[in-house]
């Protein structure tokens, strides 16, 4: 048993060596970014769409969620859809202004996908509210796609004429369906309050209108989302949000998804 013991020791002593020995070889080489850390809490359990964590991501086969997301997929936004922690997102905070005061709005609709998990995650239909939902449903408009986007490759996202689906899609549900560009079509859109705006265009003009036309509609504590807060590629974006939240003296959230969170003070 001891002669065990004093093998193992001395096992345990070269292994201690070699490890301080690597250690200090590489020592210059490691960073807080290395692959070396990448399993430090665990093997990745989310990998996508800009994210990657070990922190636990159980919601996901949740079959509450589960169900919305099913849903929000099989509107076909494009092929591989995995957006499960953005949608998420936008599910939970939906729910938290259900109980608010007003109406739910989405600027930047493609072919619903958001709004369709968020109906069915919220039963929308229980809520007494309309869900407005506004879109060119044929893509960027350029004419308010500022120079420094266009140099950033944004008239490149391609999107389909997507109206007749979404017409399809929402059919039977209290939907406000308005076609066309923002900002043009904003005055066709008047919900006396508003509890959850979600604004998703990938561009800065049509959404900082949206922002401002919205904004004296929604009520206290109502949700703002900003789809595109922490997009790489769309730091105009980010800074028109943040100059708009400092002038209503509010702050955003950013949050690991590239979402952006604002709840109106006051
Ligand atoms: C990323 S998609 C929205 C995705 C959507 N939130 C979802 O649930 O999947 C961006 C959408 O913004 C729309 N869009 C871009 N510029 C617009 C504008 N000026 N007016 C209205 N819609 C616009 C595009 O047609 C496109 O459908």
């Amino acid at each position: 048993m001891s002669g065990n013991r004093n093998h193992f020791s001395l096992q345990s002593l070269r292994l201690l060596r070699t490890r301080v020995l690597w250690f200090l070889r590489n020592y210059n080489s490691i960073r807080f970014n290395s692959t070396l850390f990448q399993d430090v809490h665990g093997p990745p359990v989310y990998n996508t769409d800009g994210l990657a964590t070990s922190n636990n991501a159980d919601f996901i086969s949740e079959p509450r969620f589960a169900h919305a997301y099913e849903l929000a997929k099989k509107t076909k936004p494009w092929p591989g859809f995995t957006l499960m922690w953005r949608v998420y997102t936008c599910c939970w905070f939906a729910e938290l202004a259900s109980g608010l005061e007003g109406d739910f709005v989405e600027c930047g609709v493609n072919t619903g996908a958001y709004a369709r998990a968020i109906i069915d995650y919220t039963d929308f239909e229980s809520l007494n509210k309309t869900f407005h939902l506004l879109d060119t449903y044929s893509g960027l408009d350029e004419r308010f796609v500022s120079e420094t986007e266009k140099a950033s490759g944004i008239l490149g996202y391609t999107y389909r004429n997507t109206y007749d689906e979404v017409v399809k899609t929402f059919r039977g549900f209290r939907v406000n369906i308005v076609k066309g560009a923002i900002p043009e079509t904003l005055g066709k859109c008047r919900p006396e309050l508003v509890c959850y705006l979600s604004v998703d265009m990938n561009n800065t003009l049509p959404e900082i209108s949206a922002l401002e036309y919205f904004w004296p509609k929604i009520v206290k504590k109502g949700i703002v989302l900003l789809d595109d807060y922490g997009f790489p590629g769309h730091e105009e974006q980010k800074k028109a949000f943040d100059t708009f939240a400092k002038k209503y003296k509010e702050t955003i959230f950013s949050m690991p998804t590239g979402q952006g969170l604002i709840i109106k003070r006051s």
